[in-house]
């Protein structure tokens, strides 16, 4: 027997391409419903008509004046990490540089401490906990890398966490192998012999186990370099694994043009990214993933917009959730960022928080409410999608679904 729903609202943000409109690129119903058929997407469309073509028995969920939009699609987290760093947090409040402070070996190295230190229960049931926490601010599908063991068996433990934790009444996760993301204490300061064991040892076994979709480096001063990263990014293409970047967080080293060259799913960050890179991008059709929690957490200017926006890139708004430059859960809170800090439009930064996110992840069936789609809805107590950019420091959503059913 198959099981059936009708989500009726005040208003639905479909998000769906085949309805957009120049004036309404968000393609939006008044007075709206979804009909959900067995995890699917069954019909969208004004509720009289979805009504009468529903099935007889159907349970109606009604959000009076509600607003229904695709479940949040977090497309750039750390989810994976254990740990605090409070102290780190209050020493850079108080003037002390982030790179600074990594460079004497606190930052990345502080939460690689943290992760090899864990137990693998410790390291599933903080990330399930964290899932919770991001589903009900709406999101149900989330990006998560590793990163933070930087061997590789520490590395595989993150990636495990992932792969275990991973359950229908949590938000979908989409697993990234974050393979230089810093240098271990062990490497000895050398990163071109740590990017060559990636690149020959760790790589090869991560992709033969299958433990990740997408491979991301970060290509950065004080990072690694474009030579050190496309080795390895390249490899991990050849191996059948997407790639995605953090570039221009702190300096233009030629990362986007890397992403670009690489067909990379995405280039994260872009703080700092030139007229060259911004053009690469866009010519590649490589997504810019914009991350304002980390740029306003490290007190820096937004991204070019108007020159990403100009050399036609699109762009996805994700929360970074990472110890270090994000310490949040939530991804509304990234879209108010965006909108009151980066410029973007309401429109921009929701479709960048669902379709486009979704699509930079590889899921043309996830972040958009159309026939076929996966039933991923979320039912918010708030009058107008312009509401779900707006600061408010608690969760509005009054029902999150996954595949159809409640999270
Ligand atoms: O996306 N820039 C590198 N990685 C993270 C921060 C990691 C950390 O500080 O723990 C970021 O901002
Ligand atoms: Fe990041």
């Amino acid at each position: 027997m198959s099981h059936a729903r009708v989500l009726c609202a005040g208003r639905v943000v479909t998000c769906d391409p085949a309805r957009a409109t120049p004036d309404d690129p968000l393609g939006t119903i008044d007075d709206g419903a979804v009909l959900v058929v067995d995890g699917r997407v069954a019909a969208v469309g004004e509720r009289a008509q979805v009504l009468a073509a529903a099935p007889a028995v159907v349970i109606v969920d009604e959000a009076a004046g509600g607003l229904l939009t695709p479940g949040l699609v977090d497309a750039h987290t750390h989810a994976p990490f254990v740990g605090s760093r409070h102290e780190e947090y209050a020493l850079r409040m108080s003037g002390a540089g982030y790179e600074a402070i990594a460079a004497a070996g606190g930052g990345i190295v502080a939460s690689m401490r943290a992760v090899r230190s864990a137990t693998q229960e410790e390291l599933e049931a903080t990330l399930a906990s964290r899932l919770e926490r991001m589903a009900r601010c709406g999101v149900t599908t989330v990006e998560a890398k590793s990163g933070y063991g930087l061997d590789l068996a520490s590395e595989r433990r993150q990636l495990l966490a992932v792969a275990h934790v991973e359950r229908a009444d949590r938000p979908r996760l989409v697993a990234t192998y974050l393979a230089l993301h810093a240098l271990p204490p062990e490497a000895g300061g050398d990163r071109d012999a740590f990017a060559a064991r990636v690149l020959a040892h760790d790589l090869p076994s991560i992709a033969a186990e299958g433990l990740a979709k997408f491979v991301d480096a970060y290509v950065d001063r004080n990072a690694f370099s474009v030579a050190q990263a496309r080795p390895v990014l390249a490899r991990a293409r050849e191996l059948g694994l997407g790639v995605r970047l953090h570039v221009g967080q702190f300096a233009d080293v030629g990362g986007a043009e890397l992403a670009a060259e690489l067909g990379a799913a995405s280039a994260d960050h872009l703080e700092n990214v030139g007229e060259a890179g911004a053009m690469a991008l866009g010519k590649a059709g490589v997504r810019a993933c914009l991350l304002p929690v980390a740029s306003f957490t490290l007190g820096q200017a937004a991204p070019p917009v108007a020159l990403l926006r100009a050399a036609g890139v699109t762009m996805v708004v994700a929360s970074d959730a990472n110890p270090g430059t994000a310490p949040t859960e939530s991804l509304p809170l990234a879209l108010a960022f965006a909108v009151r800090l980066y410029g973007l439009t309401v429109s921009e930064a929701i479709l960048g928080a669902t379709r486009e996110a979704a699509a930079s992840l590889g899921l043309t069936d996830v972040g958009l409410l159309a026939p076929g789609a996966r039933a991923d809805v979320v039912m918010w107590d708030l009058p107008h999608e312009a509401c779900l950019v707006q600061p408010f420091g608690t969760s509005r959503a009054l029902q999150v679904f996954r595949d159809g059913s409640p999270l």
